[in-house]
């Protein structure tokens, strides 16, 4: 099969496979990764392009989040459906990388060096970080429906906002290509520039209740 009936045929799984995630993982967030992912590796000339767009394509295609399902099987229809469209050599440098993507996961499966990784990981994060990570984030706690933010510690474990704190804030710093790191300031100092409003919007009396709590990045810097 020529690469780019392969291609077609991959667009079709993974636009069925996604279907019920919500939209921060739609159609438009694999869009968003593969140009990335694309651009990424056309400045570090690191992977074939073929490879680089299967990737990001499917990179989702498998999360037990949205799914409920066992991951494994989420893992072996995309080494059946690869195997189906005459890519079976890749399967396993394809799902190893969708794999190690995850930020959650501890876990590591194959060459954690291996390039595809690396630069699909790198777009993967420049779209949770920055405008559209911030739509991102609020779009899945709402999903969720988790709170915004609570100035109440304990309540605020499970808010959106908590989430910047522990995850997306720390992703600049996890990196891997030069390219991706240089993409990451912008979207990072955005971040940063959102919370404070948000914080300095927050109901005074109540920021006095927040600054006890770990969790402003105002009360880090001191600006409140
Ligand atoms: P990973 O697979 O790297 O662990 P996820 O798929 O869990 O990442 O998260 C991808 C995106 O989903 C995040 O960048 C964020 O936009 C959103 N997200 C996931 N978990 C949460 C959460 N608890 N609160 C807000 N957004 C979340
Ligand atoms: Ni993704």
């Amino acid at each position: 099969m020529k690469e780019d009936d392969v291609l077609l045929k991959v667009e079709k799984f993974v636009r069925k496979k996604i279907s019920g995630y919500d939209s921060g993982h739609d159609w438009w967030h694999i869009m968003r990764v593969r140009k990335l992912a694309e651009y990424i590796n056309d400045k570090e000339q690191l992977e074939e392009p073929f490879l680089v767009d299967l990737a990001a394509l499917l990179h989702d295609s498998a999360d037990s989040k949205f799914t409920g399902d066992d991951p494994k099987n989420g893992y072996r229809m995309v080494e059946e459906f690869l195997q189906a469209v005459g890519m079976a050599d890749l399967s396993t440098r394809i799902t190893d990388a969708m794999r190690n993507i995850s930020f959650s996961s501890k876990k590591r499966y194959g060459d954690i060096t291996d390039p595809l990784l690396l630069i699909v990981q790198d777009a993967d994060r420049l779209d949770a970080i920055g405008a559209i990570g911030v739509a991102r984030a609020f779009n899945y706690g709402g999903f969720r429906n988790n709170l915004i933010y609570s100035p109440e510690g304990e309540q605020n474990k499970f808010s959106t906002i908590n989430h910047f704190y522990e995850k997306l804030l720390l992703l600049k710093s996890m990196m891997n290509t030069s390219t991706g790191k240089e993409m990451a300031k912008e979207r990072h100092e955005f971040l940063e520039i959102f919370l404070k409003q948000f914080f300095k919007e927050w109901n005074p009396d109540f920021i006095r209740i927040a600054r006890k709590t770990p969790f402003s990045l105002d009360q880090e810097k001191g600006a409140y």
